[in-house]
């Protein structure tokens, strides 16, 4: 059995993403996770593109060890030694060039002919090869490119250096049949190409990213470049969970594997869409909130005599387990260590002392407390900024024939701010009285809400983004109390924005 090479590329495509933008922090925190799911190679971004991608992908080098960090980098010689100063710490590095190839980019966009843009390929394939080993090149656009002319790319930057050669659908225009089809022109037109595994990176406008993915490993592709939950530039990139299911549930089909521990799928899912904010529809194969509901009488029937009637996948397989109850009001600290410990969290003495105590204050409120509100509490824990505002109090009047009003304690520095407001509802008004407080010229983008687990008593959580000069931010709060979760998801956003502005 092949076993197929998954190039993650969450952080630098998937980031692409309208609205997907992340803090280093924060793709510290996909980094590692993306480790732990057991990913080959990890795309940490376009180091010439900001500082702050610059800055993640160091971090990522120095901080995440298994996987390959790599930096994608234009075929210029600037954009090259930048990326190569990003990943240079980096245990096992990797550096990823790329020049269009068809003639649409060429004529119109570049405004060079095909003989300068392989010139330039080969050139600055060979110069990221003077700097490390791992060199990846993509013929961006390949999909609509000539053959002949692709072909003679490929072998050229081969020559120079390249040990993979990535087949980008740019615009996600191919489909299955002809997209394997070019791959296995490749395989037997490029003379070199045993010296290089040839790699995949589907587009998802036609909804075809998985399916081009798979009939190119029929085909002879030995690395498949894919996101989390498919998010990436437009309709965005082939979905990681679903690629990786597909091999693994068809062996018979496709003699092929991944390294992808599959039971990390579930929790990396909730972590891209809790830091990016963008959900994932419920109907979604893998990771939506239906693919292992059963919902008709017949297959209920059928699944209660034997699962492989209508299932063809555990779900305790990607790490959706039954919600567990885990802890309670007399769980003590040891329990609490433990069971993060269990979840794969390890946090330091100060983090679990947090946790802990946020902990106790939820199980104040809360009678059971399940696996997802435990998450719900670190990974709040897990956004590490300085706080510049913090809830005091927060009490609220609404009803039927109440004006909604909000009464807040802001905490900014050693001040307390009170403020009261009203509004259209109770957030609105609680909304109003923070913004008053923390005196913030900030717009709201989006505001979420969702319910961690099920119960009138379950923790509410909140995502809210918010939009100031131009930066971007988004916030989470959670608590049983969905006002307070609403505020709480606020103010971690103003706090992201000050820290930003510092
Ligand atoms: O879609 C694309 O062509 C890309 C390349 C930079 C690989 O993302
Ligand atoms: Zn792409």
């Amino acid at each position: 059995m092949r076993t197929i090479r998954i190039f993650d590329t969450t952080l630098r495509d998937g980031e692409q993403s309208p609205g997907a933008s992340m803090n280093v922090d924060e793709k510290l925190q996909v980094a590692k996770q993306l480790a732990r799911l057991g990913v080959d190679i990890i795309e940490a971004g376009f180091a010439i593109s900001s500082q702050g991608d610059f800055d993640a992908i160091r971090a990522i080098s120095s901080e995440v060890e298994c996987p390959v960090i790599c930096s994608l980098a234009r075929a210029k010689e600037d954009d090259i030694k930048r990326a190569y100063e990003a990943i240079k710490d980096a245990p096992r590095k990797r550096l990823h060039i790329f020049h269009s190839t068809s003639d649409i980019h060429l004529k119109y966009q570049f405004r060079i002919s095909r003989e300068e843009a392989l010139k330039r390929s080969q050139e600055m394939v060979k110069l990221a090869r003077s700097l490390v080993e791992d060199v990846e090149f993509s013929p961006m656009d390949a999909t609509r490119s000539d053959v002949s002319y692709l072909c003679e790319v490929i072998e050229a930057v081969i020559d120079a250096g390249a040990s993979t050669v990535n087949i980008p659908d740019t615009v996600g225009y191919s489909i299955p049949t002809e997209f394997g089809a070019l791959i296995k022109a490749i395989h037997e037109r490029v003379k070199n190409i045993s010296k290089a595994i040839i790699s995949v990176h589907c587009h998802n406008d036609l909804g075809l990213a998985v399916a081009n993915s798979l009939t190119a490993v029929l085909n002879g592709a030995g690395q498949i470049e894919c996101t989390i939950n498919g998010i990436g530039e437009r309709a965005g990139n082939c979905s990681l969970e679903e690629v990786v299911m597909a091999l693994r549930t068809r062996h018979d089909i496709f003699d092929a594997d991944t390294k992808i521990n599959t039971k990390e799928i579930m929790r990396s899912s909730r972590l891209v869409t809790k830091i990016t904010g963008i959900s994932v529809q419920p109907n979604k194969a893998i990771v939506g909130a239906n693919a292992f509901a059963h919902e008709s009488g017949i297959h209920q029937d059928g699944l209660l005599k034997e699962k492989s009637t209508y299932e063809i996948i555990r779900p305790e397989t990607i790490g959706l387990h039954k919600t567990k109850l885990v802890l309670g009001k007399h769980s003590g600290r040891h329990a609490f260590k433990t069971r993060l410990k269990e979840l794969g969290y390890d946090l330091t003495e100060e983090e679990l002392k947090i946790a802990f105590e946020r902990f106790k204050r939820l199980a104040d409120q809360k009678k059971d407390i399940f696996d997802e509100d435990v998450e719900a509490l670190i990974s709040e824990e897990a956004v590490k900024i300085q706080e510049a505002y913090s809830l005091v109090d927060l009490n609220i009047m609404s009803g039927i024939n109440q004006v909604p009003t909000a009464m807040i304690k802001l905490k900014a520095g050693e001040e307390i701010r009170e403020r009261t407001e009203h509004g259209d509802g109770p957030v609105d008004a609680a909304y109003k009285a923070i913004a008053s407080a923390a005196n913030t010229k900030s717009n709201l983008l989006k505001f979420e809400v969702k319910s961690i687990t099920g119960g009138t008593d379950a923790l509410g959580e909140v995502i809210v983004t918010l939009e100031e000069d131009g930066r971007t931010v988004r916030g989470h709060g959670a608590d049983t109390d969905i006002i307070v979760a609403s505020a709480k998801a606020y103010i971690n956003a103003l706090n992201k924005l000050v820290a930003r502005k510092r």
